[in-house]
């Protein structure tokens, strides 16, 4: 597929994945290299426009992630962003040194709007500064275009070589009109035309899939969650009666979830998919008998849902293919893309059982950003109420039942669950959490019914604000939504006669609560 691209050169800044997503909704298609990727390696992609990130360093320290002069001379232009920018004056012949003034946060920036990359750019803009060195003196040739009260080289530019050094982060939400420079510098510096659009994405994936799997057979573990939905229609459209989609329901769903995965992707559904639905509950809940431990638990959980897994593409017969719903950050968090350090290893019981006998992975969502993937999933028709669900953990209710699993507590936190969401949903919150969900925690304690003593379980609400899901933020739900879920719960949820609200923030709490 030859299609216009950015490369994003990564130097161990925070902002790594923002700068791919900010261009990239530019529609221009951008990837993330390590600042150690070979020179002749990024020649050969024949990149537009090359774009170096922040980093943590100083670029005068010995050992200081560097490049070379020649990536300056490719006749590419490139975009240098805080410690990129830095870098880019430093090779070149500028000088970088400790700035007496530490800039951090929103900082008004006096650009010059000649240059094209503050094209239609007010003079006076608020821009996200983060940084202790400073350029203070730009390198030969440069000609300084923004300052601020602090900072005399804010950005500058040698247009005759298409090199640019910004000293704020544009991809910043905080930089006002950042995205406004990232776009003037793909399309009026770069030449970009804007070729990385979700309906084109599906049709040239959709090619690249029939090519690739020819008459082979293809297994998809499908588990109602955005990714592998996506993935799974993907698929069907691209190579229809050989694809199979296999649906483990392990027990450990939210309350009719089964069902609704079954009406969507079933034989009553709009897609025409060979879907196998396990009904494997009992099976589980058997396993799961009187383990306590919360690693235990997960572990029996994804071994369990692997040999079923196993069990149905036997029946199934040789399988060429296995479709993985693996997603951009995926591949950038394992160390695979850019430079940032490996940050999560979270089992995914949908994941690759490896003694299936199948030739190869499929990964049509690899390149994907999250909202992309969602973007693709309404362009093949999914619907919205799927593509916007919030996440669920592959181990399910497993790990909102503290303790020991049984049907009857899987019951009771299903219907507390369904309860606090109907409820917010109706709430018509302005800020929506970004995940919520009831848990039943382990503890029973006395209350009173009528006249009657009773001795039952706390269900404990969470909801949460968070970007990343590395940490999070307790969301405010107001008070009355919060009284009127708890009012529901302990009247509805037979052995419920407590509701919690859990406002610890992670760290040090986790979202889930084993
Ligand atoms: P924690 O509890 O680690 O959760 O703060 C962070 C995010 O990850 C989800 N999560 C999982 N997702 N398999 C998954 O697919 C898992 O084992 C798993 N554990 C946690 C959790 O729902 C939250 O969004």
């Amino acid at each position: 597929m030859s299609r216009e691209k950015i490369v994003v050169i990564d130097f161990g800044g925070q902002y790594n994945q923002l700068v791919a997503r900010r261009v990239r909704e530019c529609n221009v298609y951008c990837e993330i290299y390590s600042y150690k990727t070979d020179l002749k390696k990024i020649r050969e992609m024949e990149p537009k426009g090359i774009i170096l990130t922040g980093g943590p360093n100083s670029v005068y320290e010995e050992g200081a992630p560097s490049c070379g002069k020649e990536l300056f001379e490719l006749g590419v232009p490139v975009l240098g962003l805080c410690y990129g920018a830095q870098l880019m004056s430093h090779v070149l012949g500028g000088h970088v040194c400790k700035a007496p003034v530490r800039e951090y946060g929103r900082i008004e920036v006096t650009v010059d709007r000649s240059s094209k990359l503050f094209g239609n750019v007010s003079e006076k803009t608020i821009c996200w500064m983060s940084h202790n060195d400073y350029i203070e003196k730009p390198a030969p040739g440069f000609r300084v275009i923004a300052h601020t009260a602090d900072c005399p080289v804010a950005a500058a530019e040698w247009v005759e070589r298409g090199l640019y050094a910004i000293q704020f982060h544009p991809e910043v939400l905080h930089t006002q009109e950042g995205s406004r420079m990232l776009h003037n510098f793909v399309y009026e510096i770069c030449g970009c035309v804007g070729d990385w659009r979700m309906d084109s994405f599906v049709e040239t994936s959709i090619r690249a899939i029939r090519e690739k799997v020819g008459s082979g057979k293809v297994l998809c573990a499908l588990s109602g969650g955005v990714d592998s939905s996506v993935a799974a229609v993907l698929l069907s459209k691209a190579v229809g009666d050989q694809l199979t989609c296999v649906f483990v329901d392990h027990g450990l769903l939210r309350k009719n979830e089964g069902d609704e995965v079954e009406e969507v992707f079933g034989p009553n559904g709009p897609y025409e998919l060979h879907f196998i639905r396990v009904n494997a509950q009992e099976r589980f809940y058997r396993k799961l008998a009187g383990v306590e431990e919360p690693e235990r638990k997960r572990k029996i959980i994804g071994e369990e849902f692997i040999r079923v897994f196993e069990e149905e593409a036997k029946k199934i017969g040789r399988v060429d293919f296995l479709v993985q719903g693996t997603i951009y950050p995926d591949v950038v968090e394992s160390g695979l893309g850019g430079e940032s350090a490996v940050i999560k290893s979270h089992h995914n019981v949908g994941g690759l059982p490896d003694y299936v006998d199948f030739k190869e992975i499929i990964e049509p969502l690899r390149d994907l950003f999250k909202d992309e993937v969602r973007k693709v999933g309404l362009e093949l028709g999914i619907p919205e109420k799927l593509v916007y669900r919030q996440p669920f953990p592959g181990p399910g209710l497993g790990i909102r039942i503290v303790g020991e699993v049984t049907a009857e507590k899987v019951k009771m936190v299903q219907n507390a669950d369904a309860i606090y969401r109907e409820e917010i949903a109706a709430a018509g919150l302005s800020h929506m959490p970004d995940q919520y969900f009831a848990a039943l925690t382990n503890m029973r304690s006395v209350g009173v019914m009528g006249d009657e003593r009773t001795y039952d379980y706390a269900v404990a609400l969470r909801a949460v604000n968070t970007v990343d899901f590395m940490t999070a933020e307790a969301s405010q739900i107001p008070w009355e939504v919060l009284q009127r879920v708890t009012s529901r719960i302990v009247n509805e949820v037979a052995h419920v006669n407590r509701v919690l609200y859990d406002i610890t923030s992670k760290p040090p709490g986790t979202v889930e609560f084993e």
